[in-house]
């Protein structure tokens, strides 16, 4: 039995805002109790208890943390399809500063970048879902993914385990808050959304001696110096000025007295890109940078790279696809373009395996608050969006099994 979209849509509403307290309430009790990365035992429990009530299949556990669980939907084609929905169910180690009644309760640990919402979405979207199984043209695999916010993250190992050996869906579409954004809207974009984020380790070895004689030492500092001013055409000279890279020196360590050389410094930063080939490019060109402007001041340098997510880079059919479903659930008006975004996101690695789309879910207010920005003590986002975030996952679910 088929339904047409506009029915399904109406229907999709009317669940949703019976179920928006509900979710809601999920949300703050996530909120309240965060959890570390591949520490959430406590969310892991909350969302298989919520998942069995609703009779979902509760799949293979592929990792000691997060859920994975399969709608079946009722109306199936011959070769039927199954779509992806991700959500992140990690916390950051942050002491919240806000005010209202449903802080965290766990010292140093906060949900300041919104995955408590991105997971009380997707339980909402399963209920949803649950409730017009029988209009699905196939089936939905849920993921509730721990561990996003400390690389190497949780979507590899995830992967590793065998998620995409199990399972092949067809897409698979996730989403984050997007405070920059007024609640009720959504932003996508073709190909690349998101950066690579490595992280970068530099030490400079000279040698020590008295400041008043530096002809007799090696002096790292300055070398250090020269390094962090010589990265920079790296970006205005390497890097072409249609392809964004950012290269951010945010630590340096050296010396403890006025009047001693040291005869190590140590530095640290981050390099973001937009692309792969940029990506080797920009990390080899560092690492020349650093060795031979140390060796041109007579000490020696080395880089370490910790590489972290790659680009993510959403697809061109299935981010078309997503935003035609947008543009009918929401209206054109609520569909926005998004820019590329520096930050980065471990959902890149589904989408080197699968087809798919990462949605970023405005959760502002009206009026711009300070302060309420992700990984902020003051996060804070309007929970109105839940709204929006629960209908266009069903929505988009439920029409690209439809088509
Ligand atoms: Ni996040």
């Amino acid at each position: 039995m088929s339904e047409n979209p506009s029915a399904i849509i109406e229907r999709i509403r009317s669940k949703t805002s019976e179920l928006y307290s509900e979710i809601v309430g999920i949300r703050r009790e996530i909120h309240r109790h965060p959890e570390l990365s591949f520490q959430e035992f406590r969310t892991t429990a909350l969302i298989r208890e919520h998942l069995q009530r609703l009779k979902l299949k509760i799949e293979h556990d592929f990792l000691e943390t997060g859920v994975v669980a399969l709608l079946e939907g009722s109306d199936r084609k011959p070769g039927r399809t199954l779509v992806a929905l991700r959500a992140d169910i990690d916390a950051l180690p942050l002491q919240e500063e806000n005010r209202h009644d449903f802080c965290s309760v766990e010292n140093g640990k906060m949900h300041a970048c919104g995955h408590d919402m991105h997971t009380a979405i997707l339980l909402g979207t399963a209920a949803v879902l649950a409730e017009i199984r029988e209009t699905l043209a196939g089936d939905v695999l849920f993921v509730f993914q721990p561990a996003e916010e400390k690389a190497p993250g949780g979507a590899r190992p995830l992967i590793e385990a065998g998620l995409f050996h199990h399972y092949k869906p067809s897409a698979i579409f996730g989403l984050h808050c997007f405070p920059q954004l007024q609640a009720g809207k959504i932003a996508l974009r073709e190909g690349s959304l998101m950066a690579a984020a490595d992280e970068l380790y530099i030490t400079v070895h000279g040698e020590g001696g008295h400041a008043s004689a530096p002809h007799k030492a090696a002096d790292p500092v300055l070398a250090a110096a020269h390094i962090i001013t010589s990265l920079q055409h790296l970006v205005s000279r390497v890097a072409s000025p249609y392809d964004p890279a950012v290269v951010s020196i945010s630590s340096i360590n050296g010396g403890n007295a006025t009047n001693v050389i040291p005869g190590k410094v140590s530095m640290s930063g981050t390099l973001r890109t937009m692309n792969e080939d940029l990506r080797i490019l920009m990390q080899k060109r560092l690492r020349q940078t650093i060795e031979h402007t140390a060796r041109g001041l007579g000490v020696e340098a080395e880089l370490d790279i910790v590489n972290g997510y790659p680009v993510l880079v959403n697809h061109p059919e299935t981010t078309r696809a997503l935003r035609q479903a947008a543009i009918e659930y929401l209206g054109e008006d609520k569909v926005e373009e998004c820019e590329p975004l520096m930050t980065a996101e471990d959902f890149s690695y589904y989408l080197q395996h699968c087809p798919g789309a990462f949605i970023q879910l405005g959760t502002g207010r009206k009026k711009p608050e300070k302060g309420n920005t992700l990984h902020s003590p003051f996060f804070n986002p309007d929970e109105s969006s839940i709204v929006t975030g629960v209908g266009i996952m069903s929505y988009a679910a439920w029409s690209w099994l439809a088509r």
